[in-house]
């Protein structure tokens, strides 16, 4: 293999692998933060409407089980604006925005 070819390999490597990690971030910049926000903070105009939750909060962190946040982005939350996803995201999206939720909140609040 050449000197040329083993870089241009290294290179798709790496893109290859930062791009998996920015798909989460992405897709909740997508499909999540017209309403959460993009830091997910709740504080756009459309939030404000909806009332959702403050992700950036330790409080509603600590408030908030694994479990509540999974079940609330699959199946929606009823008499809210919150959506349920089931249908059009994946059982892995669904897992990874529920991580993904819980590193918008300070960290001293991320459940252990
Ligand atoms: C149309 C607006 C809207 C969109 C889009 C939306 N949400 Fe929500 N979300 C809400 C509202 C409103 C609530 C508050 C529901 C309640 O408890 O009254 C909420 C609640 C939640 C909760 C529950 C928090 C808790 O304290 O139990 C999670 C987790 C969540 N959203 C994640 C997401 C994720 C992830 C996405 C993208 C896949 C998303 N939301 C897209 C409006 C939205």
């Amino acid at each position: 293999m050449s000197g040329m070819t083993k870089f241009l390999l290294a290179t798709t490597m790496l893109i290859a692998a930062s791009a998996r990690a920015d798909a989460t971030a992405d897709l909740f910049a997508k499909r999540c933060a017209g309403c959460h926000g993009g830091d997910g903070a709740g504080h756009t105009k459309l939030a404000t409407k909806v009332k959702v939750p403050d992700f950036t909060s330790a409080k509603e962190q600590g408030d908030t089980t694994d479990k509540e946040i999974k079940d609330a982005i699959t199946d929606g939350v009823k008499d809210s604006k919150m959506p349920a996803w089931k249908e059009r995201l994946t059982a892995e999206e669904i897992a990874a925005l529920s991580k993904y939720v819980r590193t918008l909140g300070p960290s001293k609040s991320v459940a252990k």
